[in-house]
């Protein structure tokens, strides 16, 4: 069955789940080395260097390399090429985190096994931290993707990050999940009626968009096609919603120690999650139909030949991880 498949190989994909961590982190670090203001700079790096699962630079990474095989690149190639775009994409994970975290927000206290940024630092310092670390990002994606990579595609990548995280992406889905809070019922009501797509928009929103960024971002500065990008952004698509479905059944079925965040947030604070509008049967359901859609995406004769093995184990890591 499904989670077998990922246990079976699961020490060499540990393996290559800490080897792009260690990049990443490695980068992450100097690039977030500056000093002034002092605060400010502590507070970005106490959310972006706090471990995580780095599950997005590493699908940039991965798509790169899949990509890459038939380009001839060496390995270090495409860490060089998509090494800055990794790190872009940590930095503003770790922005919606932080901002994600606040009272006026979710309003929590723990995240990665630590207090949240705002304990530590103050919703000032917090806010200011995330908007530093949003610009932050696109600089360094800007300035530090290596000059080889035609100008045009870099400035491409860039605005598809913009665009992934505003209005219409992830922050647009903030905005829903925002407006949705306290509404379960009513949204309970409407799905009885048959329209409902709520979830799913919130879901696509707040967490696919960034996700299918890492994926699409990956792939086009290695020169992918715009065949090749369409189907990988279904899979990421998909994958993306996944990993959101789990992050609500994390919610109910999940420990503090384990998860490194307070457990049981969203039913308590009313919110509208895969898991309390459809149930934990439901989202169950949904993350196997998502996975064997996600994998028959990689199976497209397009991609034959090409090393779509860690995509496809990230993918079910994505629906099976236990944080
Ligand atoms: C948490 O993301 C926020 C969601 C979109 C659910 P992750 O679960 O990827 O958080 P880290 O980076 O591993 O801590
Ligand atoms: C977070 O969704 C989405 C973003 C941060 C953009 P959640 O609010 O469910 O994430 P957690 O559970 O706090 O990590
Ligand atoms: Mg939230
Ligand atoms: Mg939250
Ligand atoms: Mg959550």
């Amino acid at each position: 069955m499904h989670q077998e498949s990922l246990t079976e190989a699961a020490f060499d994909f540990s393996q290559y789940l800490e080897r792009g961590r260690q990049l990443v982190e490695g980068q992450l670090a100097v690039y977030l080395s500056e000093t002034a203001p002092k605060v400010l700079w502590e507070s970005m790096r106490y959310s972006v260097l706090s471990g995580g699962k780095r599950l997005r630079a590493i699908l940039c990474l991965s798509a790169a390399e899949a990509i890459a095989a038939r380009e001839n690149h060496s390995q270090k190639e495409v860490v060089e090429i998509v090494l800055p775009c990794c790190c872009a994409i940590e930095m503003v994970h770790a922005m919606s985190l932080i901002h994600d975290d606040l009272p006026a927000m979710d309003n929590d206290d723990y995240r990665r096994g630590k207090l949240t940024n705002h304990k530590v630092f103050g919703e000032a310092i917090a806010l200011l931290a995330g908007d530093a670390l949003l610009l932050y990002a696109n600089q360094i994606l800007l300035t530090k993707t290596p000059a080889q990579i035609d100008p045009a595609v870099t400035l491409s990548v860039a605005s598809e990050l913009c665009r992934a995280c505003g209005p219409k992406g992830m922050v647009g889905g903030q905005v829903d999940d925002l407006a949705f809070t306290g509404r379960l019922e009513q949204v309970k009501i409407d799905l009885e009626a048959g329209e409902n797509e709520v979830v799913e928009l919130i879901h696509r929103g707040k967490t696919g968009e960034l996700i299918r960024f890492s994926v699409w971002s990956g792939a086009r500065l290695l020169g992918a096609s715009a065949d090749e990008l369409a189907i990988l952004s279904k899979y990421a698509e998909s994958l993306g919603l996944a990993f959101q479905i789990a992050d609500d059944l994390l919610d109910v079925t999940g420990d503090m120690k384990t998860l490194g965040k307070t457990p049981g947030k969203d039913l308590a604070a009313n919110k509208v999650t895969w898991v309390t509008v459809y149930g934990e049967e439901g989202s169950r359901k949904r993350l196997r139909e998502l996975e064997d859609a996600g994998l028959a995406y990689l199976d497209n004769s397009m991609f034959a030949g090409a090393p779509t093995n860690a995509l496809k184990k990230l993918l079910q890591y994505a629906i099976y991880r236990s944080n």
